[in-house]
């Protein structure tokens, strides 16, 4: 066996989805070969584990055609982009990624949507978190079907509870069902940072935030906490909720948070018997926000009864009926977030450095770095979602 006789073998491995050849495209190097034993290195530029399967499938069998005994594939790949890049405060470094789900107000889907997201993300690999920061209105327990699961609490640490594959935690599944807290600013904050410090989070590669909907203490705490990478929108197509999400998206620029795209949700309804599309709030209505935040519609989800049966009954639409048209769109709605992800931490991550507080902690956040300098009228909000008015 010759150096020239191994290279003629694997001048027929393609490589996966091209016509030419690994060594055609000059991929083989470090041929060793030792008797009937053949090693040799092949550098790909693909970092889908699938690729470097399949040469090293096809490398084995043309060489073990050839008589080789022992084949040695060594395929180099680069490394896939999963560490974070970011930089600043972070009270929950095990987690790589912090994905934002906002809206202007409540009702329009960020729950559903949220909870989709994850259950999409977490299908295509990635390990997830869940964290249902809203808490006023929790709801994630009941749409993940785990409404009567109690977390399992180690010393002053909360384990979080397994559900569909991701791991999940909701002020919900520490209180009692039906009961209420009234919650005053300093309470959110306090909540927000137990939620990221005190929860066992695995080393997770997103954690996904249903936050409380519109823009307050506790999108500023969170904010401060850890670098979030990027925020996500969910606005209904009628005007009055597209003025609420402007609002959400102008926080996002004010905390420095990389806008990942707006869902619209509840976009038109396909009458399930007739198939008849039929406008209830609007369809297509919130791209020109998109474009006044230089942002992208990344789905437009429908309105429809299995969605929110998904959601009474712990049976997320995504998990339960993957290849509907509904979960298409979630699917592709999270390969876009994660495309986004990828490239903000490839062009250095992002840094909350900028939004941190300048006094103590419990202290106005209306003195923070993220607020405006002029003096806001009593009663008026100050324009950063600060809560303070
Ligand atoms: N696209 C949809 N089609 C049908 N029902 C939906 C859709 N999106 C949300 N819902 C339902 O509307 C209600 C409000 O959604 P939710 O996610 O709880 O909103 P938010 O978290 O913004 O308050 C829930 O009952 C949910 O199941
Ligand atoms: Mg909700």
């Amino acid at each position: 066996m010759t150096e020239e006789i191994v290279k003629s073998a694997l001048s027929k491995v393609l490589y996966p989805g091209f016509t030419k050849d690994i060594v055609t495209f000059g991929f083989v190097n470090n041929i060793v070969i030792d008797g009937n034993d053949v090693s040799f290195t092949v550098e790909i530029t693909s970092s889908a584990p699938e690729v470097a399967q399949q040469i090293s499938d096809d490398a084995n069998k043309e060489l073990k055609a050839i008589g080789a005994l022992n084949v040695t594939c060594n395929v180099k790949a680069p490394q896939m982009p999963r560490e974070s890049s970011s930089h600043g405060k972070n009270i929950a470094p095990q987690v790589k990624n912090f994905l934002m789900v906002s809206s202007g107000k409540g009702g329009v889907g960020k729950s559903t949507t949220s909870v989709n997201i994850a259950i999409a993300l977490a299908a295509q690999g990635k390990k997830v978190g869940l964290l249902d920061a809203d808490i006023y209105g929790p709801n994630i327990p009941r749409m993940m079907g785990i409404d009567d699961v109690k977390p399992e609490v180690n010393g002053n640490k909360v384990l979080p509870i397994k559900a569909y594959g991701i791991e999940v935690m909701s002020m919900g599944s520490l209180m009692e069902p039906g009961q209420s807290l009234i919650w005053r600013g300093a309470m959110i904050m306090k909540a927000i940072e137990q939620f990221l410090r005190d929860i066992l989070w695995s080393e997770l590669d997103v954690l996904v935030i249903d936050m409380p909907p519109g823009t307050g203490d506790a999108q500023l705490t969170l904010a401060q906490s850890v670098p979030v990478t990027v925020g996500l929108t969910v606005t209904t197509p009628q005007g009055v909720s597209l003025d609420d999400s402007r609002r959400s998206l102008d926080m996002f620029r004010k905390l420095n948070i990389p806008i990942a795209g707006i869902i619209e949700n509840m976009s038109g309804f396909i009458a399930p018997d007739t198939g008849v599309e039929y406008d209830i709030f609007g369809k297509g209505t919130s791209q020109p926000m998109a474009d006044e935040f230089d942002t992208k519609i990344i789905a437009e989800i429908p309105i429809e009864p299995s969605i929110r049966t998904g959601g009474d009954e712990g049976k997320p639409i995504t998990f339960v009926n993957p290849s509907s048209e509904t979960s298409k769109r979630y699917i592709a709605a999270a390969e876009s977030i994660w495309a986004s992800i990828e490239e903000i931490n490839a062009n250095g991550g992002v840094d909350n450095k900028g939004v941190q507080p300048t006094t103590a902690p419990g202290v106005s956040a209306c003195s923070t770095a993220a607020a405006p300098k002029q003096e806001a009228p009593k009663d008026e909000s100050c324009g950063t979602g600060c809560g303070c008015h």
